[in-house]
């Protein structure tokens, strides 16, 4: 059945709900009329998207049209179960924004659509299988124990938790991606993934305002990934006698089903960049707004601890004893659900769609809101408290499927998600087996939304050594 109205007795106007002529018979998306600044500059999207999205869901429901950015926000579970599984081909991500963003990010598989994107899932597919992510266990555990060599040598307890996890999850990374540690060049990398995320946002929300120094830095930055990334491709083409049992060495072996033939060096530097990006900060916020959510609730964390102590004492944890852990399931999902590190999906309507009595045309831009929806009253009860329980088998049936998506849904699903639960899950039990932790007055998130959400400046915690 085509979602459609009759549209051709419909004069299209464009991708404008705002210019929408009255009499079309369907129902302007409430937002539509508003003139308040906010709703109207698009500097607010970049300023402050999460208290924007927050204040126009609050203001006018689950749907809502920002005129300022010419988009749709969508917090509806219903729809956003429309828009990325039943009706997903009338939606794609959008080739403007994914343009805009991609020289910074690389022009891999989270950006690129249709065909192309099509085939590149196809070749990366096997590198992120379950059994795949079994080969990177020893990874999280080499890297947990340096970052923990590196807390025992100084005499304080309170840490950043953000940027902690960031510097480990980037570590994981890199040792996922290469096998090899290039610690050296981690600050080198962190410093420059950073001028591309904000240089990407820029792009995407405030072109105008880049200036000469942005593109500088910006430049310099690129060039300084190219360099380390187009060494180890080199390396590896030249020794291809050394054997390596990482990602890189997963894509340069795969080859395309139509042709036979591997990705190019030019191919793999940008999934490689998509990686560095989508791969480490996606995470390490995901485990440190945990950390910061156990330390704020103490039963949660008492409850956590004794979890790990029956099951596994100070034993190692094995990915296949995460398993049985399902409090500390528990606990990862409902810190993502409070604090999605994608808090909202780009996509745009590929020809015109009807959704209730909404008309939105062809070209029409969305922004599917985590954020919003996590945090929606309307599926969530006392939607601000951290219970890691809703997410027990009885309850979580109760919420509607689509309500809940961290790691997206549909064929552009997160490719890495086994390796976040398993890595994000390994992070906090390790933790919980050695600290307990404890909240610092006074340092509560601050939450900024750029191309993932994290706290800015970062949440620090206080870690205290259990015996
Ligand atoms: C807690 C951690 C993570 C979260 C919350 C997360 C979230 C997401 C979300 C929501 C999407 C879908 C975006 C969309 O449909 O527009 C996505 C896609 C993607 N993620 Fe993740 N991610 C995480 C970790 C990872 C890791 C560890 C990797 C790889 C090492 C990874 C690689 C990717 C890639 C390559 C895509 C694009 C997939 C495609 O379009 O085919 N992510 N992620």
């Amino acid at each position: 059945m085509s979602n459609l109205k009759d549209l051709s007795k419909v004069d299209l106007p464009g991708a404008t709900e705002a210019a929408r002529p009255v009499g079309t018979g369907f129902d302007r998306v409430p937002g539509s009329d508003d003139t308040s600044l906010e709703f109207n500059d698009p500097s607010y999207m970049l300023k402050d998207p999460l208290g924007l999205t927050t204040r126009a869901l609050e203001k006018y429901g689950n749907i809502v049209y920002l005129p300022g950015i010419n988009g749709y926000l969508v917090a509806d579970a219903p729809f956003i179960e429309s828009m990325l599984i039943g009706d997903e081909r009338f939606f794609s991500k959008s080739a403007e924004t994914m343009e805009k963003i991609s020289p910074a990010i690389g022009n891999g598989l989270s950006t690129l659509i249709g065909d192309e994107w099509k085939r590149q899932r196809k070749i990366a597919n096997p590198s992120f299988s379950k059994r795949s992510v079994d080969t990177f266990g020893s990874v999280f555990h080499e890297c947990i124990n340096e970052m923990f060599d590196e807390w025992d040598a100084r005499s304080e307890g309170v840490l950043d938790a953000t940027q902690e996890m960031k510097k480990l999850t980037l570590r994981i990374v890199i040792k996922c991606l290469f096998s090899t540690d290039i610690q050296r060049f981690t600050s080198d990398v962190t410093a420059a993934l950073e001028v591309l995320q904000e240089y990407s946002l820029l792009k995407l929300w405030s072109p105008a305002s880049i200036s000469d120094a942005n593109e500088q830095a910006y430049e310099n930055a690129q060039e300084k990934i190219d360099t380390i990334i187009y060494r180890i491709i080199r390396d590896r083409r030249q020794n291809k006698e050394i054997q390596h049992n990482d990602l890189l060495s997963m894509y340069m072996s795969a080859v395309y089903e139509d042709t036979g033939e591997g990705m190019t060096d030019i191919q793999l530097r940008h999934e490689v960049m998509n990686l560095f990006l989508a791969g480490h900060e996606t995470t390490a916020n995901g485990v440190a707004f945990a950390l910061y959510l156990l330390a704020k609730n103490t039963q949660e964390q008492q409850k956590l601890h004794a979890e790990v102590e029956a099951e596994l004492g100070n034993a190692i944890c094995t990915l296949e004893d995460l398993k049985r852990l399902d409090y500390t399931d528990w606990v990862f999902k409902e810190s993502l659900r409070l604090y999605p590190s994608s808090w909202g999906m780009s996509r745009v309507a590929v020809e015109d769609y009807q959704y209730k009595n909404y008309l939105f045309p062809k070209g029409a831009d969305f922004i599917v809101a985590q954020w919003g929806l996590h945090r929606n009253p309307e599926y969530w009860q006392e939607p601000l408290k951290f219970d890691p329980e809703r997410f027990a088998p009885e309850q979580i049936k109760q919420v509607h499927k689509y309500a809940y998506l961290p790691f997206g849904a549909g064929a552009r699903k997160c490719i890495g998600v086994h390796l976040a639960e398993a890595e994000g899950k390994t992070i906090l039990v390790r933790i919980a087996q050695r600290y307990a932790l404890r909240a610092v007055d006074g340092n509560e998130p601050t939450l900024k939304a750029r191309l993932f959400m994290t706290s800015e400046p970062g949440v620090c915690l206080e870690f205290i050594k259990r015996n």
